[in-house]
């Protein structure tokens, strides 16, 4: 969580910094920062608690002047949103000055050994041991690479770190250690730049290097130097697939309703030259397993947090139904601590948008201790879940800014559908005539998935009619489960209304005793072969007088006569119902957030990476 800046070159940098802060706020904006190093050699910090917005409104034109600086918006772990929390932190001297991304797990022994050492500490955070750190090893006589080095040896946990000191003009260093999220460095003209996710970079420069675990980056305005355990490293940039308009909103209000509305490209891309329609195949360029791992398989495990758990429970259907493979789905924060019995006959998939979440890359960790093969569906170039995976399938979405996950869940389910087909290829369980049969409907999927977010203004009436509700329960069996699921984590995300996703079957052993007129029932009927039971669960709500919401199939008029309001999304394969059934949701809760005032691109208390546990 978190997000950093750094940049060092021939420009002023306080406005870049604040300009790359802004498209990196939705990591976290509990409060913000800027340090600069200005002309004269002095270290200028304006931070405050709260928003970007109102760190740039105090210093209007009045910027620091000077040509090197990190920045910082914080998602607070230790210590409350409050000025003196806020990132950077210096030392003593105040020469020495960081940002950083993680937690120091064993802060309170360095705190106290820098204490006893005639150290004076001003902020509740663990991150200001560092900054003291620093300096302690530069008074020995080590450069600022060199003492970051050394800390970084003694910082228990996992890092992203930039520092600068004053005695080092020119130089931003740059650490990562663990998952907390990762250092990207980008290349660019006559200056270089630093960040924790591309957005902040791309209006830059398209060539970048990922700083992997353990490296370390000395960045000046005209080289990049690598190293690791004191070895210097060569790094080559890669150039980067994205394209900067993605990070802008265009004519739309909110990045949620942008990233709703592209979710027929982000299919389109993600499938594009490979599913094979014509020859009936299924090509996956990333999926390097080998014969023997293909062969040994047994059973799949998916795993994932959040939207990418939805995600992955709706590919556990695909596993099991399409490559004809036993599977389970785990929530990646409970996978890693219950020891899970896996080894080299079990498939891990991991779900991961950004392909940071520290709950799941300690999933994938375990996986890897354990010998299992995995394949991770990730959206981002080379983050750690891609470098930890064996294979990946990338879900080609560009960037997700909108802290709720929208057009990525839509791919990554797409994804899985064709890493399904692809299993059940590659070990002989599907011919062609099968493969035709099953990659024909994910061929209509964008257009229909475009059918259903044209419906927009629908959604907008019904969310003006029930955005005063304090509760919502979603019903779904199935396929149409997960989207329950994923319809309630969309709502309370971003309108803050409390609401449950279950399985419809569950409803009458508990939830049952909540219904009454002010909790409206969603209820997802779309035409597959538990629509009636669902039918019965709509006739239990109904009879307590319950208000029920139906999400049902064009022309399944039935449902007009038993539910208080239904809304229709076109006929699909039941397998690929769950995407056109979400869209409807996300689009309800995004409908009842604007019309409650809430802050959609960035909900309360939440970040759109989350790299601690
Ligand atoms: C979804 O709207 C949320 N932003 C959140 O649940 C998210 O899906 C979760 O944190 C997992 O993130 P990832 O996909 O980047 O791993």
């Amino acid at each position: 969580m978190c997000g950093i800046i750094g940049y060092v070159g021939e420009q002023e940098a306080a406005p870049i910094l604040l300009d790359g802060l802004r498209r990196l706020e939705y990591r976290g904006y509990d409060s913000v920062g800027i340090a600069v190093l200005e002309k004269n050699g002095g270290l200028t910090i304006q931070k405050r608690a709260g928003k970007l917005e109102g760190l740039a409104a105090g210093i209007g034109q009045r910027w620091p002047r000077g040509r090197q600086g990190i920045g910082h918006t914080r998602w607070a772990t230790h210590g409350k949103p409050t000025d003196v929390n806020a990132h950077p932190h210096t030392d003593c001297t105040g020469n020495v000055v960081v940002i950083h991304n993680g937690i120091v797990e064993n802060h309170q022994a360095l705190k106290q050994r820098l204490l006893a050492a005639g150290h004076t500490f001003t902020s509740e955070t663990d991150t200001e041991v560092i900054p003291h750190l620093l300096e302690e090893y530069m008074r020995e006589g080590l450069d600022l690479h060199g003492a970051l080095a050394r800390a970084l040896g003694e910082l228990a946990g996992a890092h992203a770190i930039l520092a600068m000191s004053t005695s080092e003009p020119g130089t931003v260093v740059a650490a990562r250690a663990g998952n907390a999220g990762g250092v990207v460095v980008g290349y660019g003209q006559n200056a270089n730049y630093l960040a924790s996710d591309l957005p902040a970079i791309l209006p830059h420069t398209r060539w970048a290097v990922f700083l992997q675990d353990g490296e370390i980056a000395r960045v000046t305005q005209r080289e990049v130097t690598y190293s690791r355990d004191g070895l210097r490293l060569e790094r080559e940039p890669q150039e980067l697939p994205y394209d900067p308009v993605s990070a802008a909103k265009g004519n739309y209000k909110h990045f949620m309703q942008k990233e709703i509305a592209e979710q027929p490209e982000a299919i389109l891309d993600t499938v594009r030259g490979r599913a094979l329609f014509a020859e009936s195949r299924v090509e996956l360029e990333d999926v390097a397993l080998t014969r023997a791992q293909m062969e040994g398989i047994r059973r799949v495990v998916l795993v994932g947090m959040g939207t990418s758990l939805h995600a992955a429970m709706v590919g556990r259907y695909y596993m099991e139904k399409i490559a004809g493979l036993p599977a389970e789905v785990d929530n990646a924060s409970e996978f890693r601590y219950r020891e899970p019995l896996i080894g080299p006959d079990t498939l891990l998939v991991s779900v991961s948008q950004s392909g940071e979440t520290v709950d799941t890359l300690a999933a994938m960790e375990e996986g890897r201790r354990n010998g299992s093969p995995q394949v991770t569906v990730c959206n981002v170039i080379g983050s750690q879940a891609a470098r930890i995976a064996d294979g990946v399938v990338y879900t080609r979405c560009g960037l997700e800014i909108g802290v709720a996950s929208t057009k990525t869940y839509a791919a990554a389910i797409s994804a899985l559908y064709l890493l399904a087909c692809y299993l059940g290829q590659e070990r002989g369980l599907i011919d062609p005539e099968r493969m035709g049969g099953l990659l024909a409907p994910l061929a209509r999927l964008p257009y229909l998935t475009g059918e259903v977010v044209k419906r927009s203004p629908e959604f907008e009436r019904l969310a003006h009619l029930f955005f005063r509700c304090e509760n919502f329960l979603f019903l779904g069996r199935g396929l149409q489960y997960p989207v329950a699921m994923e319809g309630a984590l969309k709502l309370k995300e971003v309108s803050y209304i409390h609401a449950e996703g279950y399985p419809a079957g569950e409803m009458k052993h508990g939830p049952i005793a909540l219904i009454d007129r002010e909790m409206p029932v969603i209820a997802l009927v779309p035409r597959d072969h538990l629509r009636e039971k669902m039918m019965s669960n709509i006739e239990q709500v109904k009879a307590r007088e319950g208000t029920v919401i139906a999400l049902a199939t064009e022309g399944d008029e039935e449902l007009e006569d038993k539910a208080d309001h239904v809304i229709y999304v076109p006929e699909v394969a039941p397998l690929l119902a769950p995407v056109l059934t979400t869209v409807p949701l996300q689009l309800f809760a995004y409908h009842v957030a604007v019309r409650r005032g809430c802050d959609v691109d960035q909900p309360r208390n939440l970040a759109k990476t989350v790299t601690v546990e």
